[in-house]
C-alpha cells in the first residue's frame, strides 16, 4: 500500500489545545509503537505493509473524544476507534487505504460500576470484558452478563457487533441488554438514549463499530444465575464416535432447555464437547441421559463453580484463575484468519465425515460451532440489527493460526477450500456471517465522491445483517451523512435521491 499523506500540523495543534499532551503520540513519539502494539491481536496487521495511524488519542474523559472529533472534522483527518483491537480484520488500527487518520484508542477509560441492588452497571468500552465480568462478580455472585467468552475482547467492539458466549441460549446477546450508552456523534455532540433517536440507539447496539459514533460507555441489565454452575469438557475422537455423536449434537443441542449450552470445539479427529449448566451436577445428569445419552456424561465429568469462575476455566483450562479475567498483557498474539457461517438444516452424517477429513489436512484450522434456539433465537429479527435468530440451529466459526509471517499460504488456502467446501450446507441468499467475526473476503466500501456507497455496502452488509442492513443505512445518512466515521466496513449512508 502507498504511504498515507503527510501529517496534518494543524491537527495535532488543535488537539493539543484540547487534550492534555501526555495522552497524545505523534508518530515521530519513542512511545506511538508500543502504544499502537499494545492490543494488536493479529499478528498479520503489525507488518510494516499496512498503513497505520499518524497519531493515537488516549483519552481520558468524553470531552477528550469529543475534541478529537471536532479537531479531525475541522482538519480532514478521519478518527478509528479501538477498545480491545480484537477486530480480526485490525480495521480498528490500520487502513487499507492510504488515508490520514488517528485512532482514538480507549484503553485508559475502563471503569465499571455496578449497582447490585438495581441489577444495572455502567461500562465503559475501553474495559475489557474479563474486568466486566470481575466488578460484576466483585458485587454479586448470581449476577452475570452475556457477553464473549475470551476476557480479552473489548467492551467497545464487542457490544457494538452483538457479543454472545456462554449464555447465549439463556440470554441472548450482549447488545439486547444494553439499556443506554453514552456516545460522541459525528459532530461531536455527546449523547445518551435520551438525546438520541431511536433508530440510532438501536443502531449502536449490534450494527457493528465505528459507523455510528464513538461508544463511551454503555449501561447494562445485570442477569441472575445460580451460586454454582456445572462445566464439563468431553472430548471424542473419530474412532470415538464423533460423526455420530456431531450428527445428534445438531439436532439436540439447539432443542436443550435454556440452561443448558453445550458448544463444539472440532480440531484434528477430535470433537470436544464443551458444557456449560446453570445448575448443579446433581440436575444436569439426568438431564444429559435423557436427552443426550449417547455422549455418556457422568458426574465424573462435572466441574461445579461459581459463575465467574466458569469464564477463566471455559478460556485457559482447570489452572486458570480469577486474576487471568484482569490480564491484559496475554501475550498469545499468533497470525489469524476467521471465517463465520450460520446452520439451518442439520447438516449429512456423511458431510461431517468428509469435515474430518479437511480437519486433518495441511494448513488445517478448527471448527467452533455454537448452539443457538431458546433465547437467542427468541428474539425477532430486527429487534435489534443482529439478525441471525429463528431457525438457526448453530454457528460456525473457522478460526486459523500460524506463528511465522511466512507460514500463511497453507492456512489461507484451507480456510478458502474449506469455505467453498462447506457452502451447500449452510445458510444462502444471503451467505450469512456475523459481523463480530469480520471478514474482509465478504465484500469492501467503494468510496464514490468521498462517501462509502450503498450498493457496495450492500454486498457484504446483507450477509451480517440481513434485512436490518437497509436501516442501518438510512440511520447512518442521518446520524452521520458526510461519511465520517467509516472503515472498510463502515455501514454506508443511503442518501435519498
Ligand atoms: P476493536 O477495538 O478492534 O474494535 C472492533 C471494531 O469496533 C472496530 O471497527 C472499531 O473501530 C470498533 N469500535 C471499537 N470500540 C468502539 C467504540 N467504543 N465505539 C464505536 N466503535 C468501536 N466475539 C463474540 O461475540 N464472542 C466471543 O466469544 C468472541 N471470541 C473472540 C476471541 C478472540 C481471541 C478474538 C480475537 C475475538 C473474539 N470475538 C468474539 C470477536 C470480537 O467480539 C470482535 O473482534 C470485537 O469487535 C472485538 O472488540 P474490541 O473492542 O476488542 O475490538
Amino acid at each position: 500500500a502507498a504511504a498515507p499523506v503527510p501529517a496534518k500540523e494543524d491537527f495535532f495543534g488543535c488537539l493539543v489545545k484540547a487534550i492534555p499532551a501526555r495522552l497524545l503520540y505523534a508518530k515521530s513519539s519513542p512511545d506511538f509503537p508500543t502504544v499502537l502494539a499494545q492490543t494488536i491481536r493479529n499478528s498479520r496487521w503489525s507488518s510494516p505493509q499496512n498503513v497505520k495511524p499518524l497519531y493515537i488519542i488516549t483519552p481520558t474523559n468524553a470531552s477528550h473524544i469529543q475534541s478529537a472529533v471536532v479537531c479531525g472534522r475541522r482538519h480532514a483527518v478521519r478518527l478509528r476507534v479501538r477498545s480491545g483491537g480484537h477486530d480480526y480484520e485490525g480495521l480498528s488500527y490500520r487502513s487499507e487505504r492510504p488515508e490520514a487518520f488517528a485512532v482514538v484508542d480507549l484503553n485508559k477509560m475502563r471503569a465499571v460500576l455496578v449497582d447490585a441492588k438495581a441489577r444495572t452497571a455502567w461500562v465503559d468500552s475501553g474495559a475489557q470484558l474479563g474486568e466486566l465480568y470481575y466488578g460484576i462478580a466483585k458485587n454479586s455472585p448470581v449476577l452475570a452478563f452475556p457477553a464473549g467468552v475470551c476476557p480479552t475482547i473489548g467492551v467497545g467492539g464487542n457490544f457494538a457487533g452483538g457479543g454472545f458466549g456462554m449464555l447465549l441460549r439463556k440470554y441472548g446477546i450482549a447488545a439486547e441488554n444494553v439499556i443506554d450508552v453514552k456516545v460522541v456523534d459525528a459532530n461531536g455532540t455527546l449523547l445518551d438514549k435520551s438525546s438520541m433517536s431511536a433508530d440510532h440507539f438501536w443502531a449502536v447496539r449490534g450494527g457493528g463499530g465505528e459507523s455510528f459514533g464513538i461508544v463511551v460507555s454503555w449501561q447494562v441489565n445485570l442477569l441472575p444465575v445460580p451460586p454454582t454452575v456445572t462445566v464439563f469438557q468431553i472430548p471424542k475422537t473419530v474412532r470415538e464416535g464423533a460423526v455420530e455423536l456431531i450428527n445428534k449434537w445438531q439436532l439436540v443441542a439447539p432443542a436443550l432447555p435454556d440452561d443448558l449450552m453445550i458448544r463444539i470445539i472440532a480440531f484434528g479427529d477430535t470433537a470436544k464437547f464443551e458444557g456449560m449448566y446453570l445448575g448443579t451436577c446433581k440436575t444436569l445428569t439426568p438431564l444429559m441421559s435423557s436427552k443426550f445419552p449417547e455422549l455418556g456424561m457422568n458426574a465424573s465429568h462435572c466441574n461445579e463453580m461459581p459463575w465467574i469462575k466458569s469464564v477463566p476455566f471455559i478460556h485457559l483450562g482447570k489452572q486458570a484463575t480469577l486474576f487471568d479475567l484482569l490480564n491484559r498483557n496475554n501475550t498469545f498474539r499468533p497470525f489469524a484468519e476467521y471465517k463465520s457461517d450460520y446452520v439451518y438444516q442439520p447438516v449429512p452424517k456423511t458431510v461431517w465425515a468428509q469435515i474430518f477429513v479437511w480437519l486433518v489436512k495441511p494448513g488445517a484450522g478448527i471448527m467452533v460451532m455454537d448452539p443457538y434456539g431458546a433465547a437467542i433465537s427468541a428474539t425477532p429479527e430486527a429487534a435489534t440489527p443482529f439478525p441471525h435468530r429463528k431457525g438457526v440451529l448453530f454457528n460456525i466459526q473457522y478460526v486459523n493460526y500460524w506463528f511465522d509471517e511466512a507460514g500463511g499460504a497453507a492456512p489461507l488456502q484451507w480456510s478458502k477450500d474449506m469455505y467453498r467446501f462447506m457452502e451447500p450446507y449452510v445458510s444462502k441468499n444471503p451467505r450469512q456471517a456475523y459481523a463480530n467475526y469480520r471478514d474482509l473476503d465478504l465484500g469492501r466500501n467503494e468510496v464514490v465522491n468521498d462517501v462509502s456507497t450503498y450498493a457496495s455496502g450492500k454486498v457484504w452488509g446483507e450477509k451480517y445483517f440481513k434485512g436490518n442492513f437497509q436501516r442501518l443505512a438510512i440511520t447512518k445518512a442521518k446520524v452521520d451523512p458526510q461519511d465520517y466515521f467509516r472503515n472498510e466496513q463502515s455501514i454506508p449512508p443511503l442518501l435519498a435521491k
